[in-house]
């Protein structure tokens, strides 16, 4: 690693098939769409209903949940600034590659910070690919109602720290492309606001398998 963080004697590998031919085979496009809210806003319940729905019309999607990813691949992380921000890095990156091997990635993390969202929709802008972010909007009074993993009772009792919304920020999208308010609709209306969108887009089109 050189002082400045890049690489040293790495060569990026071209691969012999260009994206049109992936997608060409694979019958659709790839997309990322970005679920970001406090807990209990309803990321990971949208996240599986539009799933559902996409696969109900013959399109590949998969699920990159936050919760889950703590599982495995982010396991060693925990919630401070630091970690929060590596966090989202990785997911960033992992949506990029799924969303170049032509899947509808769909990510449901906090996210809570503008900076590290921004910084995942970068890393699309570079590889051109669609990065579609989604505000999942509940009042925090709202989420704390609902609290379906009596987390925010635990935050509030202090035995959570550096939770968001009680003891951490969060910042809220300036501009998604998507702002669904989940105390106003249903959860079905959630899923179906994100499908009009990327259809509208033509962002989920299917196309001619070759
Ligand atoms: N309109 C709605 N949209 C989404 N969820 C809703 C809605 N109305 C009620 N709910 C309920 O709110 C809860 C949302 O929990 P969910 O686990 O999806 O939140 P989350 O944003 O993924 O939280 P976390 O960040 O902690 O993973 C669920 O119990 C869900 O049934
Ligand atoms: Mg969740």
């Amino acid at each position: 690693m050189s002082p400045n963080g890049t690489p040293t004697n790495i060569t990026w590998h071209d691969g012999n098939l260009s994206r049109d031919e992936r997608e060409s085979a694979a019958g659709q496009k790839g997309v990322t769409i970005w679920l970001t809210g406090l807990s209990a806003s309803g990321k990971s319940t949208i996240a599986c209903a539009l799933e559902q729905h996409l696969l109900h019309q013959g399109i590949i999607a998969y699920r990159l949940d936050g919760d889950n990813i703590r599982f495995g691949l982010n396991k060693n992380l925990g919630f401070s600034p630091e970690d929060r921000t590596e966090n989202i890095r990785r997911i960033g990156e992992v949506s990029k590659l799924f969303a170049d091997a032509a899947i509808v990635a769909i990510t449901s993390f906090i996210s809570p910070y503008r900076e590290d969202r921004d910084s995942a929709r970068k890393v699309h802008d570079a590889a051109n690919l669609p990065f579609v972010e989604v505000y999942v909007d509940a009042p925090l009074e709202v989420a704390e109602q609902r609290d379906p993993k009596g987390l925010y009772k635990k935050a509030r009792a202090g035995q959570i720290k550096d939770f968001t919304g009680i003891s951490a920020p969060y910042e809220a999208p300036a501009n998604p492309e998507i702002h669904i308010r989940t105390d106003q609709s249903s959860v079905e209306e959630a899923a179906q606001q994100i499908f009009d969108y990327l259809s509208e887009k033509g962002l989920i089109v299917r196309r001619q398998k070759n």
